[in-house]
């Protein structure tokens, strides 16, 4: 395998391209491949087998460009299809995402963590698991947050009707104690500001993206597949209107990003 070949990555639509600016961020020689599956976002309410099989053809295609490595940048994807993929290609760095209930339940004072992610997530064994494994004495309180994802999707970032679904979700947790949020999906970091102007100054808010890309970091460094300096190559792809994506890309921090079709 050519260290040069590029990294893949995937979520339902643009909610994977947090995690891809932390990629970039940590691993700037990688060259990126980003599949949005935007034709069937949200997989929050979509069936884990559904899900699994999307993974599958998405991972195929990306392989099929040369991907040296996967990256899952989809919580609820992760939970659906991660397993599967490993057990498909057991010597291919494949990186999944898990919402951060470890470092929360380090770090919280109050001893009540909430996690904002889709329905799916939430009630995935994996989730449950877990829990299990690193809540502890920590109570968790979970909230799943239709509608959110489809508003990230619009590009919709602080609107009226964001804001007004993201204090729907958020107050419960605050009024729960909760003094650490988690965002449990790649969309959210998107709305993080929104969050922050909502929330009082001493709630900490914790997503994955940053722990996702030393993951691959790691993952890319046992094998000796890390890149050299070169020409860094960038590519999307989109399952819905390319172009439609292509006019959110700005509101996301990506401007003059060229989006082609996946079908
Ligand atoms: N971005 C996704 C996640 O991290 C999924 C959003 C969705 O399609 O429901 O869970």
């Amino acid at each position: 395998m050519n260290n040069n070949a590029p990294v893949g990555v995937f979520d339902s639509g643009v909610g994977g391209l947090s995690v891809l600016a932390e990629i970039r961020q940590r691993l700037p020689n990688e060259s990126l491949l980003y599949v949005a599956d935007s034709a069937h976002v949200p997989y929050g309410e979509k069936s884990p087998e559904f899900i699994r099989q999307r993974c599958r053809e998405i991972a195929q295609f990306l392989l099929g460009q040369g991907a040296k490595a996967l990256v899952l940048a989809c919580n609820t994807a992760t939970v659906a299809g991660a397993a599967d993929l490993r057990e498909l290609y057991p010597d291919l760095p494949i990186v999944g995402m898990e919402p951060a209930v470890k470092p929360a339940a380090a770090t919280t004072r109050s001893g009540v963590v909430g996690v904002l992610a889709t329905t799916g997530t939430l009630k995935s064994a994996k989730f449950a698991a877990l829990l299990d494994r690193f809540a502890g004495d920590v109570r968790v309180v979970t909230q799943p947050c239709p509608g959110l994802v489809e508003q990230i999707e619009a590009g919709d970032l602080n609107g009226p009707v964001t804001r007004a679904l993201l204090e729907r979700y958020v107050q419960p947790l605050l009024a729960a104690g909760c003094d650490t949020l988690i965002l449990g999906c790649t969309h959210y970091p998107f709305i993080k500001p929104l969050l922050r102007q909502m929330v009082p100054a001493d709630i900490s808010l914790i997503d994955t993206g940053a722990a996702v890309a030393k993951q691959l970091q790691r993952l890319l460094a046992e094998r000796n597949l890390l890149a050299w300096p070169s020409d860094v190559k960038q590519h999307f792809w989109c399952s819905a209107d390319p172009q439609k994506m292509q006019s959110v890309l700005p509101a996301l921090g990506l401007d003059n990003a060229e989006v082609m079709a996946f079908k």
